[in-house]
């Protein structure tokens, strides 16, 4: 059994710049590591330091993949590393989306900025699951066009797979002109919800993005009809050890580590200080 304390080398494998600060860091640990959509993982750069960081794709080949924004000392120090570098690595933690509540559903994922990586590697999963029947519906909102993450494949898959698509920005010189029935508007991502019409009841969501989303959306989602049970939402805290010992990420006496950092919103709804 792996110590769950102790990271396992992981050879940076690729490195793909996207938007401004945000690049697609692929890894390939020396032992394999299953994550689940919604779960994370800890990276460390020896004397640098460690951050968690969820993964934006299903493991392919051995590959775990995330896109991770350049935010504070040890992103910036990832950011110096290149390809063939070895970082440590520790996981997977944390629950994260049920998949079994996403089957034989619709299936609405709401993201704002950087919530569109969990969220992708939600969509992946929900994609690679042949047997599933239902819509899926992805609400996508931004600062600006250009910080879309994914956009291009985005509305390639809405070609090609049939997902309902939409996105909002919150400043545009120009809107971007996007092919087949894919919408940007200016606003708020919560706005694209009024103009959808789904059958709520049958409707599990997932929504990833800065507490201010969450504020405006969890409860209006409850709210048009989708059951708090089949409404989830994914937090985050700084973190250490990942694993419940060091009490650095509890809210309302609730380990985000390891009982989230995916909840549902009857969870939420009981931890007074999670958003
Ligand atoms: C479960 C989970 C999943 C995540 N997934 C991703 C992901 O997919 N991609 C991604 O890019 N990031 C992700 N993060 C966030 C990532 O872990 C943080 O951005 C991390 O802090 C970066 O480490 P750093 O040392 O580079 O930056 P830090 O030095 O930690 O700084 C990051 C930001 O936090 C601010 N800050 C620093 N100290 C404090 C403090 N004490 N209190 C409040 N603010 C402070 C800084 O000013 C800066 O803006 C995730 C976090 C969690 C918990
Ligand atoms: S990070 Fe240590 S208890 Fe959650």
């Amino acid at each position: 059994m792996t110590d769950a304390l102790q990271p396992v080398a992981a050879v940076l494998h690729e490195i793909v710049p996207m938007a401004e600060d945000n690049h697609l860091f692929s890894f390939l640990p020396e032992q394999p590591m299953a994550l689940t959509p919604g779960q994370f993982v800890e990276i460390s750069l020896p004397g640098v330091g460690s951050f968690p960081v969820s993964s934006c794709d299903q493991v392919r080949n051995g590959l775990i993949t995330s896109c991770i924004r350049r935010a504070g000392r040890v992103t910036e120090a990832l950011y110096r590393l290149e390809e063939g570098d070895v970082v440590g690595l520790r996981g997977p933690f944390g629950k994260g989306f049920p998949l079994e509540l996403f089957r034989d559903q619709d299936a609405l994922l709401i993201a704002g900025g950087l919530g569109m990586a969990p969220l992708r590697a939600l969509l992946h999963a929900l994609l690679d699951d042949h047997h599933r029947k239902g819509r899926i519906i992805v609400l996508y909102g931004s600062r600006q066009p250009e910080m879309l993450l994914f956009r291009e494949e985005l509305v390639q898959l809405s070609l090609e797979r049939q997902i309902e698509l939409r996105f909002s920005v919150d400043f545009a010189e120009e809107l971007p002109s996007l092919a087949g029935r894919v919408v940007c508007k200016i606003g708020l991502v919560n706005e694209l919800l009024a103009e959808l019409e789904f059958a709520q009841r049958n409707t599990t969501a997932a929504v990833c993005g800065p507490p201010a989303l969450y504020n405006c959306i969890l409860e209006e989602l409850a709210l048009i009809g989708i059951p708090a049970a089949k409404i989830f939402a994914t937090l985050e805290r700084r973190m250490r050890c990942g694993v419940g010992e060091c009490c650095h990420c509890v809210v309302s006496g609730r380990y985000i580590c390891k009982d989230g950092p995916v909840f549902n919103l009857e969870q939420l709804r009981k931890m007074t200080e999670a958003i």
